[in-house]
């Protein structure tokens, strides 16, 4: 990025939490009962009643609350037993964590592409890529978009892979009237700021099995049930009341969080409808929670070119994301850096999100689709 674009002023966000007095009013409550953390498996007060009302909200039996995304995918990852020489399955379009948390508990990530209408996992390369050490498979639900979950679990099912669905930008989304969240064996959720809600950092794993929800809870603090008593190995994934306590109120927002981000999109599909780019492809049955609202240009250059000029308006357009995760330094440093995966690639190069969170105003999206018309006939 120039120093240019780096001093411009960011006025219209591409994300960014909403938060209120009744957020405010749940923290101090935590603080006045001086119950910070609870260290059982089942935590405290505040990360019960979350876990209760999130379960609730994604139709599902039970939901594992943990200190971030990353976490519920290490978590889940421990839980079903997945180790050194394991393999799992992952896009290389999607945020380093999913990758990272493979690697965290020693077993491989296999990269391998995604599909361009929606830059989820392609099944079919999900199905090539399955050898007999393939143990899981982690479809990420990109930009908010369930991914092609129907086609995934055929083949998951057929050579007994276990599905963790990574839903951290998709909470609220929903195929075939299920959650995201709800369409793996386990699904994670990521409350880092910026998502559709937050607790300031967190994360939480929802499943329908009661055994493996004991055995998450237990994971998440050491492998303990009561207090110094590690049955498991685990780890210090607890999430703080204080956050528990603000993922209760965004939580109740949410719906509303929602509706103002889907109105945004529907505005801005509109808007740009006739614009020489691809919109956002969403399937039949399929609802989006427009977390991210990304178009794809035809080449890296105009999309540079759009970036630059909507960054200088002030419009916070960003790359989600600019390098696939399988040429990340880390990454080659493992050899990873020459597989090909030629979607993967191309969509690294050619999309752009445009902000519709629930700040955006119809002016706003005027002013964005405006300059990307602008740009284009600029440069035709
Ligand atoms: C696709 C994806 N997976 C995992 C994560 C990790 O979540 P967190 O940042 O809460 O650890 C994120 C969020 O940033 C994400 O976007």
């Amino acid at each position: 990025m120039s120093n240019k674009i780096a001093e411009v002023v960011i006025l219209i966000p591409i994300n960014k939490p909403i938060l209120g007095n009744e957020e405010k009013e749940a923290v101090l409550k935590v603080l006045e009962s001086g119950a910070l953390t609870n260290a059982s498996a089942e935590g405290g007060f505040f990360v019960k009643t979350f876990e209760k009302d999130l379960a609730s909200f994604m139709g599902a039996k039970d939901a594992v609350v943990v200190n971030s995304g990353t976490a519920a995918l290490q978590v889940s990852l421990l839980a079903m037993n997945i180790k050194p020489g394991d393999e799992v399955i992952v896009p290389s379009f999607t945020f380093a964590a999913t990758a990272g948390a493979v690697l965290l508990v020693g077993a491989k990530p296999v990269f391998v592409d995604i599909d361009l209408n929606t830059y989820n996992m392609d099944p079919e390369a999900f199905r090539r890529a399955i050898t007999s050490r393939t143990k899981a498979v982690i479809p990420v639900d990109l930009y908010g978009l369930p991914a092609k979950i129907d086609e995934i679990r055929e083949y998951a099912e057929r050579y007994g892979i276990a599905i963790i669905e990574d839903a951290c930008q998709a909470q609220g989304a929903s195929y075939n009237g299920r959650m995201a969240g709800t369409l793996g064996d386990v699904g994670c959720l990521s409350f880092y700021p910026g998502k559709v809600m937050t607790t300031g950092e967190g994360g939480a794993i929802i499943t329908n099995d009661q055994e493996l929800a004991d055995k998450l809870r237990m994971i998440r603090t050491h492998g303990q049930t009561k207090g110094y008593d590690s049955k498991l190995l685990g780890g210090n994934f607890r999430m703080p009341e204080i956050e528990a306590a603000i993922g209760i109120v965004q939580l109740r927002k949410l719906s509303k969080f929602l509706e103002a981000r889907a109105k945004n999109a529907r505005i801005l599909i509109e808007k740009l409808n006739e614009a020489d780019l691809i919109l956002p492809q969403v399937p039949e049955n399929t609802i989006h929670n427009w977390y991210l609202f990304t178009v794809r240009f035809a080449n890296e250059k105009i999309r540079e070119i759009i970036r630059n000029r909507l960054l200088k308006e002030g419009i916070g357009a960003t790359v989600y994301y600019p390098t696939p995760v399988h040429k990340l330094p880390y990454y080659i440093s493992l050899g990873y850096g020459k597989i090909e995966l030629p979607n993967t690639e191309m969509a690294s190069k050619t999309v752009l999100s445009l902000p519709v969170n629930p700040l955006i105003e119809e002016k706003d999206l005027e002013k964005t689709s405006k300059i990307i018309f602008e740009v284009l006939s600029s440069i035709s």
